[in-house]
């Protein structure tokens, strides 16, 4: 097998790059689809075309560059990840999977290496899903796992995400076409920060990933009644909002005081008409369950509509409950968890086996190839927002892992 090292100093220039790219005081601003977004995403590009690669943009938005392999008729190996984030993020989620990635191309391209796969380097489309309530967007497109609901999704602001995808080149009526069959590609690998807490306090600087969570998630409308807030007594109210924080800690002692499922969040809510001197009449939350145990994430349903149901007969108001998401939690297998070991060893690098707590590209294009993931350590265990950090050596190593990853199963797969 031969060797090939990546440039740290030049990853991490490409990331600084692209951390500079929807930069805020308040954190990263790279939402899928918004002017940053596209920025980030033709910085990507033109990473590509220097490393020498032939790009095209999928129906489903998906950048695909690729480099030729010496082999007669092999099928690719991709690595990848996203460039979108979250609002007020961080700047390693998903980015260093995409500069990783780039940066092995270019290092194998610099070293005049060719493989005897074809090389991939894969940014997916809307992987946060912050926009129209569809995460995963890009590599549920590729791995045919798209739902109707997809197709036809509303955002928040009352805009199609079909005519969102075209801003970004891709093309709703055609999307089926972005599915790709599991012969075209040996196996997808991404690199990712952990975004908890359990390398950090280790001091191990590589997670070999043995699983990817499951995530269900809920939209809720609660309905009371506007009134005066100066007049109607405190026995006269149907408020909302007091239903609304019943709920939410429910949903906190679902998870944490009677542990039904791993974790449970209310990210999202919204009150109407949210004046001061008004009942609120109307609120909406955002809430997810996530765990490796999809019986889990069942009984945590359960648990939460009869919850609500209860609330609603206790306040004297509606509680709508609406299922937005279903991803089923993903095992990585274990040859793909053998083979990232074999490359961490190879680098050096001493590792840990641990399950992912978010949601990867990885989980969708496990549908179609075997996929394989590598963490490295987040400080403080910090993501999904502005602190979110991982050292560059840590970054750099991630990197040398990715590309000794790609160099053994360019030989064994
Ligand atoms: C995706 O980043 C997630 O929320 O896990
Ligand atoms: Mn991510
Ligand atoms: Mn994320």
């Amino acid at each position: 097998m031969p060797d090939a090292t990546i440039n740290p100093a030049r990853l991490n220039r490409s990331l600084d790059e692209l951390g500079r790219i929807g930069d805020t005081p308040d954190g990263m601003q790279r939402m899928a689809f918004t002017p940053a977004d596209l920025a980030g995403r033709e910085y990507a590009m033109s990473l590509m075309r220097r490393a020498g690669m032939e790009i095209r943009v999928d129906p489903g938005g998906n950048i695909i560059a690729r480099k030729a392999g010496s082999g007669f008729g092999l099928p690719a190996i991709a690595m990848g990840s996203h460039t979108d984030t979250v609002p007020n993020g961080g700047k390693y989620d998903g980015a260093l999977g995409v500069m990783g990635a780039i940066e092995v191309a270019q290092a194998l391209a610099d070293q005049n290496l060719s493989l005897k796969h074809p090389v991939e380097v894969l940014v997916f489309t809307n992987e946060e899903g912050t926009r129209f309530h569809r995460w995963l967007f890009g590599s549920r497109a590729m791995a045919g796992l798209l739902e109707a609901d997809d197709l036809t999704a509303v955002g928040d602001e009352g805009v199609r995400l079909s005519a969102r995808l075209t801003d970004i080149g891709g093309d709703m009526s055609r999307v089926q076409q972005a599915g790709r069959s599991p012969d075209e590609l040996a196996a997808y690998f991404e690199l990712h920060i952990e975004q908890g807490p359990s390398l950090h306090q280790g001091g191990t600087p590589i997670g070999v990933v043995t699983g990817i969570t499951g995530r269900w998630v809920f939209g809720v409308e609660i309905t009371g009644t506007a009134n005066h807030a100066g007049t109607t007594p405190m026995s006269a109210r149907q408020d909302a909002l007091v239903s609304a924080s019943r709920l939410v800690l429910g949903v906190q002692h679902l998870a944490s005081g009677l542990e039904i499922c791993r974790v449970g969040t209310v990210g999202n809510l919204q009150i109407y008409p949210n004046t001061v001197n008004v009942i609120p009449g109307r609120v909406s939350l955002g809430v997810e369950f996530r765990d490796l145990d999809m019986g889990a994430l069942s009984a945590a349903e359960e648990e939460f509509r009869r919850r609500a149901a209860q609330i609603a007969e206790a306040d004297g108001v509606t509680i709508a409950v609406k299922r937005f998401e279903n991803t089923q939690s993903v095992p990585i297998k274990s040859q793909m968890q053998e083979l990232v070991a074999a490359a961490a060893a190879r680098t050096g690098l001493a590792y840990q086996r641990l399950p992912s707590g978010a949601g990867h590209d990885a989980q969708a294009m496990a549908a179609i190839t075997d996929a394989a993931m590598i963490f490295v350590p987040s400080v403080d265990g910090v993501s999904h927002a502005p602190g979110e950090y991982s050292t560059p050596e840590d970054c750099a190593n991630g990197a040398q892992v990715l590309m000794n990853l790609l160099l053994l199963a360019d030989e064994r797969l």
